[in-house]
């Protein structure tokens, strides 16, 4: 049986572009983005890796540092490093584990060997501080990730977290949210005082709580 949401991120230790870590250690209390890359030197990628350094800071305003993990060298990673900050005017600045034994790929499969060869899909893996495991995402090979997409699903987290409230289809923060329909409407007044919008007994919508 493979990973499930819930779980607790397996921990492991690996060697990393910064150095070596034990995982859960380097998470520490705050949120991981465990990513996986198919292969260095490939367009894609060195896209997808420019565009995660870019977003450092947006991660630290969430409490959340991403890790990056290829089954090449270490070596090949800051050989690598070197030409997306070139191509891509930012290089890498979280760790890149050199996973050639593939042991990190298999803990979590990242490895589909259906789709083309064994080298790792790209997947994300969302960990919260309890090192639970809270979004699994898992793109092909041709089609590089929407960042924006990790970004507002860690918001997403991190507001239901806090709230009696999910997010509904396509929300970005700032916009409604769906009352719990666990909440009675006792519960729901004194919760959300503002009020909502009762689209049906079991569609509430309110404003988003922390605004
Ligand atoms: C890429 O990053 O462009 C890529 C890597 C492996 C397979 C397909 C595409």
């Amino acid at each position: 049986m493979g990973l499930r949401l819930g779980d607790t991120a397996p921990n492991f230790t690996a060697d990393t572009t910064e150095g070596e870590i034990d995982f859960h250690q380097w998470l520490g209390d705050g949120w991981g983005v465990l990513m996986s890359h198919p292969a260095d030197f490939t367009p894609v990628c060195t896209t997808e890796l420019g565009a995660v350094g870019k977003l450092k800071e947006e991660f630290a305003k969430r409490n959340a540092k991403a890790i990056v993990i290829s089954v090449d060298s270490v070596e090949d990673h800051k050989a690598w490093s070197a030409d997306i900050g070139d191509a891509m005017g930012c290089a890498p600045n979280f760790p890149i584990i050199g996973d050639t034994e593939r042991k990190v790929a298999e803990l979590y499969g990242m490895i589909h060997p259906n789709e083309g060869d064994t080298s790792p899909v790209r997947t994300v893996f969302l960990i919260d501080p309890n090192k639970k495991i809270r979004t699994m995402l898992t793109y092909p090979k041709s089609v590089g990730r929407n960042f924006s997409e990790v970004l507002r699903t860690i918001d997403a987290l991190q507001l239901t977290d806090n709230h009696k409230i999910s997010t509904p289809s396509d929300w970005q923060d700032g916009d409604d949210v769906v009352i719990l329909p666990s909440l009675s409407e006792d519960e729901a007044k004194q919760q959300f005082p503002d009020g909502w919008n009762e689209l049906k007994p079991y569609l509430r919508m309110t404003k988003q709580p922390n605004r």
